[in-house]
């Protein structure tokens, strides 16, 4: 099973950008844990990190026929992108949406999620935890889908 994980704008930033939204550990620490996570689960995963709305549609878009499931965070793009919506919905390649934060409790603007509309299911506020949730999640997903 091979997933494409992709992380939106100023994820690389995290360890530095608001401790308290988003914790101290970095983004290479994220890529370990979903990397281990992927590991454990025999699952070959690429890990994608873009702050460009288009660059994330043309990965999208390049996904098609090659990868089984996508697990997308789309940071900020999340409130604001139909262009990523659209591309998600156009491979049709089964996705799941992750927030580290819990953006159900935040600023009004962080209460629509377009990317979410084309996802089988949100985790969020659970840190970078909601990934491995999210990729192990997936993959029972696909597998009982698979065995019908
Ligand atoms: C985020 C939440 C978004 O609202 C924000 O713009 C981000 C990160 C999260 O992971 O909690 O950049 O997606």
């Amino acid at each position: 099973m091979k997933f494409l994980v992709i992380n939106g704008p100023n994820l690389n930033m995290l360890g530095l950008r608001e401790p308290a939204i988003y914790g101290s550990k970095n983004y290479a620490a994220l890529c370990e844990l979903i990397e281990r996570t992927c590991e454990e689960e025999q699952i070959s995963a690429e890990i994608f990190q873009s702050n460009h709305e288009g660059v994330i549609v043309d990965k999208i878009q390049e996904a098609y026929g090659k990868f089984d499931g996508i697990v997308i965070n789309p940071a900020a793009y999340t409130h604001t992108s139909v262009a990523i919506l659209d591309a998600l919905k156009a491979v049709a390649i089964p996705a799941v949406e992750v927030h580290i934060s819990d953006v159900s409790l935040r600023e009004p603007f962080r209460q629509i999620s377009y990317a979410g509309m084309a996802c089988l299911k949100t985790w969020k506020g659970l840190g970078f935890e909601g990934y491995a949730e999210a990729i192990r999640w997936l993959k029972a997903h696909l597998t009982e889908k698979a065995e019908g």
